[in-house]
């Protein structure tokens, strides 16, 4: 993070202030909670994974609150619990998502596990914060998205669905609330090298690899579009060409994305190229 150290936050400054991380546990969340912590933020911890919410906040001289951050129990436990750490929740990063493949016969249970964790922890969440957000006059939501959201996932349609959902709801929140102080921000990485990027196989080995970066960079250009107040992050340049090829060039996008699909049904990796 020392690109960002001294680095003017346009009145938008993150250190003193609240923030919560879900999934920070490992990954872009933890990236995202240590990034956080070293401009001088007051950082509570969440994961699923108990010891390594614990490990990631002892690095960080933050505060652990494991459990889940998806179910509407486990959501209102959590921002209780950062409450009663911080006093106030300034910043609350719905970074916790599940990478859940497979196509129209994914099945129910893997359909409503990607609407619960990629959709509806953001929705949940979002019920619990806007009434002290909105009587304060100033909140801000950081939505873990992927550039999924914004393209697709092939070999994943719950994924790109709910992560499409993700990227709708966060767009609303900001259209209805933005003149009442309320800051949103959609983070839109293509890979990043996770565990998540590991499971992705052969589609995340054709899609994603070949251009993945390191969480720690996800992490700073967060910060920065936060300080530029920027709504959509995009910690990859070529990230708004394929969504600006999406929506001027339909056919020809899907066309492209349809011979990346042929690349993995084939078993032959190449370099993914644009459009
Ligand atoms: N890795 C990528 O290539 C990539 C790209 C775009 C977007 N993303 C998104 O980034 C976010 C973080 O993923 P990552 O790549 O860092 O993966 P990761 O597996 O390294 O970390 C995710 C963490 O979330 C935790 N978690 C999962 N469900 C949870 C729940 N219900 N409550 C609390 N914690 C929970 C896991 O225990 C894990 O520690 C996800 O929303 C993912 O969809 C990842």
């Amino acid at each position: 993070m020392s690109g960002l150290a001294g680095q003017s936050l346009a009145g938008q400054g993150v250190a003193g202030q609240g923030v919560v991380v879900t999934g920070a546990g490992h990954g872009i969340g933890a990236a995202l909670a240590e990034a956080f912590a070293a401009q001088g933020a007051r950082v509570v911890v969440n994961d699923l994974d108990a010891d390594s919410a614990r490990a990631v906040a002892e690095r960080i001289g933050g505060f652990a609150a494991p459990g889940d951050a998806a179910g509407a129990e486990g959501v209102a436990e959590l921002i209780a619990a950062a409450r009663k750490h911080l006093g106030a929740i300034d910043v609350y990063c719905a970074n916790a998502g599940a990478a859940v493949g497979g196509g129209a016969d994914a099945g129910p249970k893997a359909w409503a596990t990607a609407w619960d964790v990629n959709v509806m922890s953001h929705v949940r969440a979002a019920e619990q914060l806007l009434p002290d957000w909105l009587e304060r006059g100033e909140g801000r939501f950081v939505a873990t998205v992927s550039a999924a959201g914004l393209l697709t996932m092939l070999d994943a349609a719950p994924y790109a669905v709910t992560k499409h959902g993700a990227l709708a709801f966060a767009e609303w929140l900001s259209a209805t609330y933005r003149h009442r102080g309320l800051r949103v921000h959609a983070l839109c990485p293509q890979g990043v090298r996770t565990r998540m990027l590991d499971a992705t196989g052969r589609a995340g080995e054709v899609l994603l690899a070949p251009t993945a970066i390191e969480p720690a960079a996800v992490a700073e250009t967060t910060l920065r579009s936060i300080a530029a107040g920027e709504f959509l992050i995009l910690p990859h340049s070529e990230t708004a060409g394929f969504y600006a090829a999406r929506a001027t060039a339909p056919d020809h996008w899907l066309d492209g994305m349809n011979r990346l699909q042929q690349t993995i049904d084939q078993g032959t990796a190449k370099t993914p190229e644009k459009g």
